[in-house]
């Protein structure tokens, strides 16, 4: 996940923010993050054979507010299950009327079948604001390098798109690997881009050719020669990495045999396998005296419910049966963040909250145990 926190240029890292929140100052009030919404579908599009990106407007018209690399939480019910995954959201934030997943249907997937399968115009479905921090606008550089695999090109595209949309014109090169042409998602989109950007390069490689013989991209797996030979100057950008948990580890190793310095690289997952380094348990001050059993009151809606110290908060919640947004279960993606207004717990998070949060009251219930009685801002 990402490096502590770092900062550049922050006159420009500010310009971004306040060009966004001009978007969404001028379309009026905007969609809160912290709260369900009701999302209707209003197109499909077949992006490659199995990829699909569905767009959706929010129930009641408002905007929706977002930097560029955040994700989305779904929830759907599927058979009789409720079902919740995060997608990263792949249109930019210049264009807050209409947010989009882009989704690659996934071999016994639950969320990704049933939304290749159902998801129509016109059909609606839950979602939880967008939330995450790999995104650019708190990273400014001189240079970007976006690294991506398969799906994992959503976060960048959005990326890559905002810069565009606002006339930007920054230095990025964007290097994509799929298995074959046929599965470049946005190819002929990134090719656009680059001609109205300039400074915007796009390598594609290709484990192989599939049905393109005269294929004249890269082929094989990318490489530290391949890319000395794209970006000969990679040392000096700023990499955004996303795409599955096996080349995301080989992106970061072959980086780091290249002398790339590891601060300046930022990867996305939601795949939990991937060796992240479990960060620091954090503990609240200890409850006085030994308790097994807490009370959970939850403040906006006056419910509550007991559970044992040995639980996650969430968890816990679940079997009283109450709903709090949720998907990795461990830690990693933020969904389940909550603030804690009284009482403290014990967290063994994953990545999925920042230092400022956790010093504002934030924790994220997923890996939480209560030490004391609990009031939650829910
Ligand atoms: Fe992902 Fe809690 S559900 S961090």
């Amino acid at each position: 996940m990402n490096s502590p926190d770092r900062h550049f240029e922050p006159a420009t890292q500010t310009a971004d923010r306040l060009v966004y929140a001009s978007t969404w100052e001028t379309a009026g009030r905007v969609w809160p993050s912290n709260e369900r919404q009701l999302l209707t579908c209003c197109r499909v599009t077949d992006e490659t054979h199995d990829v699909k990106t569905f767009e959706f407007r929010t129930g009641d018209g408002l905007p929706v507010r977002f930097e560029p690399g955040q994700f989305l939480t779904i929830s759907a019910v599927v058979g009789e299950q409720s079902v919740e995954r995060c997608y990263t959201i792949s249109s930019p934030p210049t264009r807050p009327f209409l947010v989009s997943i882009t989704v690659k249907r996934v071999p016994g997937g639950v969320m990704s079948n049933w939304l290749h399968d159902n998801m129509v115009v016109g059909k609606t479905l839950d979602a939880y604001g967008p939330s995450g921090s790999f995104t650019p606008t708190d990273w400014h550089a001189p240079k970007y390098l976006y690294l991506s695999a398969g799906s994992g090109v959503t976060p960048l595209m959005s990326m890559t798109r905002s810069s565009v949309d606002l006339g930007q014109d920054r230095d990025i090169v964007f290097v994509h690997s799929a298995r074959t042409p046929a599965d470049i998602v946005f190819r002929d989109e990134l090719h656009r881009l680059a001609r109205q950007s300039p400074n915007l390069r796009r390598f594609f490689v290709c484990e192989g050719v599939g049905d393109e013989p005269d294929w004249s991209g890269g082929t094989g797996r990318l490489s530290l020669e391949l890319l000395s030979k794209w970006v000969p100057d990679y040392l000096e950008r700023e990499v955004f990495t996303c795409g599955p948990a096996g080349y995301m580890s080989a992106v970061r190793a072959l980086l780091r045999e290249g002398g790339h310095n590891p601060e300046r690289y930022h990867q996305e997952s939601f795949d939990i396998t991937e060796g992240v380094a479990p960060a620091p348990v954090i503990a609240d001050a200890p409850a006085n005296a030994p308790q097994t059993s807490f009370t959970v009151k939850l403040s906006r809606t006056s419910r509550s419910f007991t559970m044992s110290g040995s639980e996650t908060v969430l968890s816990a919640a679940k079997k009283a049966g109450i709903k709090i947004a949720s998907s990795c279960s461990q830690g990693v993606c933020g969904t389940c963040k909550t603030k804690v207004l009284e009482g403290a717990v014990d967290m063994h998070h994953n990545g999925g909250i920042r230092d400022r949060e956790v010093q504002k009251g934030f924790r994220l219930l997923c890996c939480s145990k209560p030490t004391s009685d609990l009031v939650l801002d829910l």
